[in-house]
């Protein structure tokens, strides 16, 4: 029986709430199936291990993951540390560190989910993004002159380079081709006459090898305006790191919201463990009170299950995601429900082993 070794990471405020139902979740599929199970490594470091060790996880903490097939982590950050050191530390360390250069990012309307948007209906909100997530505006390189000087001048770079932009773009193509769905980029050319013209540039270039692909292109800021007037247009969706990680919050907006939203920073080449998270954050305004959406969790561990190659049990996970929405039954206070955050992992649970 295969047995992958899976690091956890719960991190801070609602992290370690979210992150048991997601290690739920992927027991129950293990036991479910039958034929592999999990070896599950905690490993507690956050903003608490900050205040007593004076770093966010040891030096080595890559050296230590690197032998893991896969790390989860719950989320990041929390009021006493400032979150440039808490994020930059930690959760951009590893995604550098480990080149998990594809952000995997589904913005997907389930029957049952709130949406903000009047008359949506959920096959018009069915897109995937690939945010780049290895480089661009998250380089995190720069200088800060003259400070605290009336001189003060900060630059912080940005940093697009062809082998980063052309595998991030090849992946959304191929990505594209496989689902028959269009591919649309997502830049700024007009402003940033640097970065941007060289992305689309790229973009352009790697298209050639996608005839059959529908290729279309948006400036960011008409990107946000059809994503919410006219979000049936988006299939697949290829952009920059900072134009990802907003564009995703707006699409967990108006999917459902920030409880239901996933991420995978995948590195495809298999060379370092890939990480699996919700995209929201620690939630300190409702950390500790035990009603945090798990199911953004919990379908960032389909992502995981899918990654190992159990798709069928990661598509049980999101039918078992499904089925709690259409009925409408053990969810929590944001999607209208009453149910706490282990009522509704177990909700999962149970329909994962029936
Ligand atoms: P956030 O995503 O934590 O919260 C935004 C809003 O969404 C809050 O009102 C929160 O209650 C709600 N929300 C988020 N997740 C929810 C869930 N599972 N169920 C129900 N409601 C949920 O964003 P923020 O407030 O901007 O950031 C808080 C902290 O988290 C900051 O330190 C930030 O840097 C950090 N952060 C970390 C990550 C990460 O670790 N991946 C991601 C985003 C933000
Ligand atoms: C996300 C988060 C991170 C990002 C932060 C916490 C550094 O917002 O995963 O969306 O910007 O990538
Ligand atoms: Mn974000």
């Amino acid at each position: 029986m295969e047995e992958y070794r899976i690091a956890v990471i719960p991190g801070d405020g609602i992290g370690p709430e979210v992150m048991d139902e997601a290690v739920r979740t992927l027991n129950a599929a293990a036991k479910k199936d039958g034929t592999f199970s999990f070896h599950f490594d905690t490993f507690p470091w956050g903003c608490e291990y900050y205040l007593k060790n004076g770093e966010m996880m040891p030096a080595d903490a890559l050296d230590t993951l690197k032998a893991y097939d896969a790390i989860l982590l719950g989320a990041v950050g929390f009021p006493g540390v400032p979150d440039h050191i808490s994020l930059r530390d930690l959760l951009l360390k590893i995604r550098h560190g480990f080149d998990e250069y594809i952000n995997v990012r589904p913005v997907k309307l389930l029957p049952g989910a709130p949406c903000p948007l009047a008359g949506a209906k959920p096959e018009d909100i069915d897109m995937i993004f690939i945010r780049e997530n290895s480089e661009g505006e998250y380089y995190g390189t720069g200088s800060w002159l003259y400070r605290d000087t009336p001189q003060e001048v900060v630059i912080q770079d940005s940093v697009f380079s062809r082998k980063g932009c052309e595998r991030v773009i090849r992946y959304a193509f191929d990505l594209a081709r496989k689902e028959k769905k269009s591919l649309t980029s997502i830049s700024k050319g007009n402003a940033l006459n640097y970065s941007m013209v060289f992305w689309d540039q790229i973009f352009e270039e790697v298209g050639k090898d996608y005839p059959d692909v529908e290729k279309k292109h948006l400036l960011v800021d008409a990107a946000s305006m059809f994503m919410v007037k006219d979000p049936k247009r988006f299939g697949i969706v290829v952009t920059s790191n900072l134009f990802g990680d907003i564009l995703t919050d707006l699409g967990a907006a108006i999917s459902g919201g920030m409880g239901l939203a996933a991420g995978a920073n995948l590195n495809p080449d298999r060379t370092f463990p890939s990480m699996f998270e919700p995209i929201h954050g620690s939630a300190p305004d409702i950390a500790g009170q035990g009603i945090a959406n798990p199911l953004a969790s919990v379908w960032s561990a389909a992502q995981l299950l899918e990654f190992l190659g159990h798709k069928d049990q990661a598509d049980r996970a999101l039918e078992a995601i499904a089925t709690l929405l259409r009925e409408h039954r053990d969810l929590t206070p944001d999607m209208g429900g009453t149910a706490s955050t282990s009522e509704c992992g177990k909700a999962i649970e149970a329909l994962m082993l029936a």
